[in-house]
């Protein structure tokens, strides 16, 4: 006799998001009510595969009673609740979260919908002022914790600094990088369990850093490419992506996409190839496969050089 388990139902809800009656599963978060309602809330620092970790505060919204302005992506619906997702208050946070992130990093590749976010809340990237001009060499991997540059108050102090290129598989170019923390998730027990990364220093200072700072190979990253697969900002990047858009040849209207399955083991991961040219130029999982949850390893990520070279030996691109 085959057994079934089934989940216990979950309790039924009942809250108002701008007005409207809602009703949701018991362990829905606001962010998924807002949703449900066909409601766009920004988020940065969020990720359906990640744990929530509320440092971006962009997906605020207003809950009636509540003192502050609460993170829609990791507040859980209670009973009654009274939600607004649009007030003046709600607004004038998100705008002022996305004028300092844009006053002080390289915003050039986040995702389209940042820039829609920035028109829609009117956030304008020199309010504070133009930007500094950046340091000599990369001042901020020395900077220890308590260490801090005072501004000169006219102009917006910047995370500018050179990308590091250390390895042949991906670049990291923390000035794009908001400090949301996926990379260290993916890497650590959202998905690898490698810890190779992890947030340095204090305030303006903090950034993501390997440990002692050391390059990637002296490190203990294992070149999955999780922290790429889920850096929302350009600041972590396939080395063949880093240096196409060097050279002007990154085209995403000539790209293909084909998911298949990973070649090199029976786990049976799902690969988007991302191919220009007919060339493979980046590797990718789908958020929503329960086998990867978006995350591979170092063969599925970065094995694929091999394809592009037939048996004449000759490249194909
Ligand atoms: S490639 Fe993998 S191991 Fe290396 S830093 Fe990124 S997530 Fe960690
Ligand atoms: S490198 Fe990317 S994923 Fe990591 S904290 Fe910066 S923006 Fe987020
Ligand atoms: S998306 Fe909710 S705090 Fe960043």
């Amino acid at each position: 006799m085959s057994v079934t388990f089934v989940a216990a139902p979950k309790r039924l809800l009942t809250l108002t998001v701008d007005g409207q009656p809602v009703r949701v599963p018991e362990g829905t978060t606001l962010l998924e009510a807002c949703r449900q309602q066909g409601i766009d809330t920004p988020t940065l620092c969020y990720l359906e595969n990640l744990t929530p970790v509320n440092v971006c505060r962009v997906c605020v919204v207003e809950v009636q009673g509540s003192r502050t302005l609460v993170p829609a992506c990791s507040r859980k619906v209670e009973d009654g609740m009274v939600v607004s997702s649009d007030s003046e208050r709600v607004r004038a946070s998100r705008k002022s979260v996305l004028e300092l992130l844009a006053s002080s990093v390289d915003l050039s590749l986040a995702a389209p919908e940042v820039r829609q976010w920035m028109e829609r809340y009117g956030a304008d990237a020199d309010r504070f002022g133009s930007a500094e001009t950046p340091q000599e060499g990369n001042p901020r991997d020395r900077a220890r914790p308590g260490e801090h540059r005072p501004s000169d108050g006219r102009r917006a102090a910047t995370v500018a600094q050179p990308a590091k290129l250390d390895n042949d598989t991906y670049i990291r170019d923390y000035s794009r990088c908001i400090l949301c923390y996926k990379c260290v998730e993916a890497c650590g027990v959202d998905a690898q369990n490698t810890f190779a990364i992890a947030v340095a220093g204090r305030g303006f200072e903090a950034r993501i850093s390997t440990e002692f700072d050391v390059g990637l190979p002296d490190s203990a990253c294992v070149y999955c490419g999780n922290c790429i697969g889920v850096c929302p900002t350009g600041a972590l990047m396939f080395k063949s992506e880093y240096d196409m858009r060097r050279a002007g040849t990154w085209d995403e209207t000539r790209q293909t996409m084909t998911t298949t399955i990973c070649p090199y083991c029976g786990v049976g991961c799902n690969l988007e190839l991302h191919v220009q040219d007919n060339s493979i130029v980046k590797v990718t999982s789908p958020l929503d496969h329960d086998v990867t949850q978006g995350h591979l390893c170092v063969k599925g990520r970065f094995g694929y050089q091999f394809v592009q070279h037939r048996s004449n030996g000759k490249s194909s691109g």
